[in-house]
């Protein structure tokens, strides 16, 4: 059972555990009383047999978007046994859920010493690949490899996205973020490419603070940026217009967008076009013209409140393969 450790002895006494029974790779006592004292501040998952700690694996944070397996130890007797693969699925869910985009580990590249190339095929095994060879990062007997790991997907971002109301951080949203989500909406399909659907991005406060103040009952209030979606009713072909369907995919692609850059959204549109109208006061705010329909509203920014998936109804009651019944 893996177990998420926060006492900060209880950390160094596994860490000491296990990395001295473990001389092939942890032999120089500097660096291991190093790994041991350091692991203390870390993110630290432990696995247990019952009561005896048999593996462990430390994260550390080395950028905003990464975060390094410092280090991990599973005791012989548990080698070949998916300790290490289950320490690090639960290091990745917990790097994923803390929104970090890669993970990176270092060690000595293959080719030098048979214990480390069988540490290589199991990092590669559970999907790093290869960044780059430092030849003198530690010394020239030991050329450090660094494996990479890309923690987003598209699919792992579809399966976290959930509609979020609760608070926002009072963070500036980044104009390079806002662009590449905006983007994301205009990369959207469209029917017969009509691109039906525009964008207003608004992330200056006072701007923001006004349409805040038409929105009643109040939602996103605390939104430190906010994407407005514009429709115009422009026929594909014939009398066949598919602005909603186009404005549907430009709104998702930007929820994901939003959701993989770390930040929180949800789709207000119900709310806003609603009999009192509040999308026509957004869009004389916005000067948006003639023709051109607010949609929806997107808030973006971090997440101050926690939040939890709605519960959706079981995968086999709305997917069927082949046949209805
Ligand atoms: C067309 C559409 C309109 C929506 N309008 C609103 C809205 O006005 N207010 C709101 O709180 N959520 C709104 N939502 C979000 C849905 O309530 C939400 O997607 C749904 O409850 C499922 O939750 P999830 O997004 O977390 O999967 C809207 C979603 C869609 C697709």
């Amino acid at each position: 059972m893996i177990r998420f450790i926060e006492d900060r002895e209880t950390k160094s006494s596994i860490a000491r555990q296990i990395l001295e029974s473990l001389t092939e790779w942890f032999e120089v006592e500097e660096s291991r009383e190093g790994y041991i004292n350091d692991s203390k501040d870390w993110p630290f998952f432990a696995y247990y047999d019952g009561d005896k700690p048999a593996g462990f694996l430390c994260l550390k944070k080395t950028g905003d978007a990464t975060m390094e397996l410092a280090v991990m130890g599973v005791l012989k007797e548990y080698h070949r046994k998916g300790v290490g693969r289950r320490l690090f699925a639960a290091a990745k869910d917990y790097a994923c859920a803390q929104g970090y985009s890669y993970i990176q580990v270092k060690t000595v590249r293959s080719g030098m010493y048979p214990d480390y190339d069988i540490t290589n095929a199991f990092y590669r095994s559970l999907g790093f690949r290869e960044l780059e060879v430092l030849e003198t990062y530690w010394d020239e007997a030991n050329p450090c490899q660094i494996y990479i790991m890309s923690l987003k997907s598209a699919v792992q971002t579809i399966a976290t996205r959930h509609s979020y109301r609760g608070k926002f951080l009072d963070e500036k949203v980044p104009r390079e973020d806002l662009m590449a989500i905006a983007s994301a909406g205009i990369d959207a399909p469209s029917g017969c490419n009509k691109q039906t659907t525009d964008l207003i991005v608004v992330d200056d406060s006072e701007v923001l603070e006004r349409i805040k103040a038409v929105i009643d009952p109040p939602v996103a209030q605390t939104a430190p940026a906010m994407i407005v979606v514009l429709s115009r009713k422009i026929n594909a072909y014939r009398d066949r217009c598919f602005a909603i369907q186009d404005y549907s995919a430009a709104i998702e692609n930007m929820l994901l967008a939003i959701v993989e850059l770390g930040y929180q959204s949800c789709w207000y549109e119900g709310h806003i076009t609603d009999e009192d109208r509040i999308c026509d006061k957004i869009a004389q705010i916005l000067n948006v013209p003639e023709g051109y329909d607010v949609v929806c509203i997107l808030p973006v920014g971090k997440a101050a409140d926690d939040f939890h998936a709605p519960s959706k109804k079981p995968l086999s009651e709305r997917v069927k393969f082949n046949s209805w019944s």
